[in-house]
């Protein structure tokens, strides 16, 4: 198969860029590729919302000053600012694009607050802000006509200069090797340009607010063909997800209802945020994950309570209808009882270096989303900075790559070698669990050398069993991603390793 554009995941940066490309070179082919259905992604899942400076008191100055200082000294300035600006317009094409938001009684749209923030700035519909943009992508992407949608296709591997038949291979990415699920096949996808956006990677530990889907596929399809991989160590732990014991998807309660006056308390009902800092409750999530495992390890407990019983009913009903639903069905009431919450694996603040046009150092590989390291989360992503900036990198991506199409002479692809024995199921099970024990042990929120060194041992010796079992048998769904699984927990390990100081979300109690 052959395409202009191959887009590899389907979440806000996929689709903001499919759309764009397809509405300027209606005569050019576009191919998203999603390894589940059409409404698997991250973004599906996103409750708070997106930062926007919209108030009267707020400015571009204040938004770059939180962001900077809950990156810890790690942001880059310039990408700040430019990404911070974007911000009204991003707001505006959604709209335009047929998205709703939450609007207040004058009509301008309701603000709400995260950690982090000193003025309200987030817009956001309901408490099902991501399910929303999708919507509104999906209905818009399916006026296209020259934009293919492939469900059900997983990328196995990018093809890169290494896969191509011809003397003059120059370095860069040409495609990617697919594995599609209807016929089991894989198959050869040429293209131009590829956008990677495949998002994050929370299911690499036991306890996560990530889709099933977020193996990591994308940094490890681009380390793969030698793209620029950092600051893996920063990943952010979301304070508040409910605690439940056996579920590969933890349920978020969005950091938003913090905003309106949620609190929280131990297990023995005492407030304890004052110790750690003044922001109380509205601390950046760093701080406030951190703060509730040193309660947690006091207190002997497994989990802390949000109350939100003092909130007005009738606005927590409102803003909150998704928390309300999914707690009731659980057996919880939001307006009498306490819900127990523990931090849990959220966001990878690192990923695949681009630079400030979304370009890898592959050529005419692009990324964007949360499988991309574009300087602006530093140590420690602001709340509700990552769809703003998955859709300002998807523009970047666009201007850049209808700009600049390295056109690729006519080449061959290698063939994709068939292995024909099977490997059993449940091998592939318990070495997933092996990983994902070993990350939630060892490279949680508290990490340390010996810890990081013994597990770092571990997954390399993991790592060499995969990398057999991946050449000699059948490839699958389930395997592709144990593979990736392995190699993005390496580089966490590995990017730990040579973290020499503590900063955002990255402490490890051997550097205090
Ligand atoms: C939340 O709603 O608390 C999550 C928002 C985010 O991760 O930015």
């Amino acid at each position: 198969m052959k395409t202009d554009f191959l887009v590899i995941g389907a979440g806000i940066s996929g689709l903001t860029y499919s759309i764009k490309v397809a509405e300027k070179l209606p005569n050019k082919k576009i191919v998203i590729l999603t390894k589940g259905n059409e409404l698997d992604s991250n973004t599906q899942h996103a409750q708070g919302g997106i930062a926007v400076v919209k108030k009267k008191t707020d400015s571009y100055k204040k938004h770059v000053n939180d962001t900077l200082v809950a990156g810890d000294g790690l942001c880059d300035r310039n990408v700040v600012l430019n990404v911070i600006k974007e911000g009204p317009n991003c707001f505006a094409q959604l709209r335009e694009w047929g998205m709703n938001f939450d609007l207040n009684n004058e009509g301008n749209p309701d603000l709400g607050i995260e950690g982090g923030h000193t003025e309200n700035r987030v817009v956001h519909y309901k408490d099902i802000t991501g399910a929303e943009i999708i919507r509104a992508l999906l209905n818009k992407i399916k006026t296209l006509k020259n934009v293919r949608f492939l469900s059900h296709h997983f990328v196995v591997d990018l093809i890169s200069n290494k896969h191509i038949l011809r003397t003059n291979k120059q370095k860069g990415c040409y495609g990617a090797y697919v594995l599609d699920k209807n016929k089991n096949k894989v198959i050869a996808i040429k293209s131009n340009v590829v956008l990677m956006a495949a998002g994050g990677l929370g299911q690499v530990y036991m306890h996560t607010t990530n889709p099933e889907i977020a193996t990591g596929d994308g940094i490890a399809l681009a380390y793969r063909i030698n793209a620029e991989i950092n600051k893996m160590e920063f990943i952010q732990f979301h304070p508040t997800a409910l605690y439940e014991s056996n579920q590969n998807q933890s349920f978020l309660i969005s950091e938003a209802i913090r905003g309106i006056g949620a609190k929280l308390l131990t297990k023995e009902g005492k407030r304890f945020l004052h110790k750690y800092d003044k922001r109380l409750e509205l601390a950046s999530r760093d701080i406030v994950a951190r703060a509730i495992v040193s309660e947690l390890q006091l207190n002997g407990d497994d989990f802390v309570y949000l109350d939100c019983t003092s909130i007005n009913k009738e606005k927590l009903k409102r803003k909150f209808p998704n928390i309300v639903s999914n707690c009731r069905s659980r057996g919880i009431d939001v307006f009498h009882d306490l819900i127990p919450v523990v931090p849990t694996a959220h966001y990878v603040c690192g990923g695949i270096k681009v630079n400030e046009y979304g370009e890898t150092n592959v050529r005419n590989l692009f990324a964007s989303g949360e499988v991309s390291n574009t300087g602006l989360h530093g140590a420690n992503r602001l709340a509700s900075n990552s769809l703003l900036e998955a859709f300002v990198y998807a523009d970047k991506c666009f201007q850049k790559s209808v700009s600049n199409i390295h056109q690729q002479n006519v080449y061959e692809v290698m063939k994709w070698k068939k292995r024909k024995k099977k490997i059993k199921k449940s091998l592939l099970v318990k070495y997933k669990k092996e990983i994902k024990n070993l990350m939630s042990k060892n490279a949680g929120i508290i990490r340390s050398d010996l810890q990081l060194d013994n597990t770092g041992d571990k997954l390399e010796l993991l790592y060499n069993k995969i990398e057999e079992i991946y050449l000699n048998n059948t490839i699958t769904q389930e395997l592709g991603e144990l593979r990736n699984m392995v190699l993005v927990s390496k580089l966490i390990i590995s990017q730990s390793k040579k973290r020499k100081i503590n900063c955002g979300v990255f402490y490890n109690q051997d550097l205090v």
